[in-house]
């Protein structure tokens, strides 16, 4: 890729591990962990889309409680595991190879920043629990035009910001919907093929697909 001037990562599912909170306890839930943390993920981002076109916003922090209330009744988990499942949540774990990628992306002349549907508090205290906080020049909530992710004006953030054209943003997410959302809206989006997902039919097809973050390094 060629004139790339800003890296923007998305964070959850992306740089840090939904599903690591739910993981943590899994001596605890017992064999239902996977399918509760899949809904859990699945129903917040429902209520995110759904408070967007209702007008209706509540941060994410606010859509995490009412998605694991809802996820624990569904999955019959004791409600004694509330607190437990969102002080863990504050403090996902990023995938393995997350630091070492960004230290040397940082080394380069990239622009490094977070673009998420996480409030602000959230996402500093996510990156601050990881050691990360020396390495984003910026992170960017949805918090600061009050809509979810696809709006565009989410995707318009950083490109205000740095004065920069859209096509000269690489973004990177494992939300194949949020890869949608960047192309359509004119970035470089490349999908993170975490697992075995297939794409989605949304009138874009990803610029790339990495398994993982160590080969976005071949690629810029
Ligand atoms: C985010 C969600 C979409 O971080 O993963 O914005």
């Amino acid at each position: 890729m060629k004139n790339i001037k800003a890296i923007i990562f998305d964070a959850y599912g992306t740089l840090f591990d939904v599903n690591s909170a739910a993981e943590k306890c899994k001596d605890k839930i017992g064999d239902k962990w996977e399918g509760f943390a899949d809904y859990w993920r699945t129903t917040q981002l429902e209520y995110t889309w759904l408070r967007s076109l209702m007008k209706r916003h509540k941060d994410f922090w606010q859509v995490t409680e009412d998605s694991l209330d809802k996820s624990m009744k569904t999955y019959e988990i004791d409600s004694s595991m509330r607190n437990e499942l969102l002080d863990l949540y504050k403090i996902l774990s990023p995938f393995k190879e997350v630091p070492e990628v960004l230290k040397l992306l940082k080394e380069k002349n990239f622009k490094v920043a977070i673009l998420s549907n996480g409030a602000p508090s959230l996402l500093n205290e996510l990156v601050k629990s990881n050691n990360l906080e020396n390495i984003f020049d910026d992170i960017f909530s949805i918090e600061e035009v009050g809509v979810y992710k696809p709006d565009s004006k989410v995707y318009d953030i950083p490109i205000k910001k740095y004065q920069i054209q859209k096509n000269e943003v690489a973004f990177l997410s494992a939300n194949t919907w949020d890869v949608s959302g960047a192309g359509n809206y004119g970035y470089n989006s490349i999908w993170v093929k975490r697992n075995n997902n297939i794409f989605d039919n949304l009138d874009f097809v990803p610029k790339h697909e990495i398994q993982n973050l160590s080969k976005l390094l071949d690629i810029i």
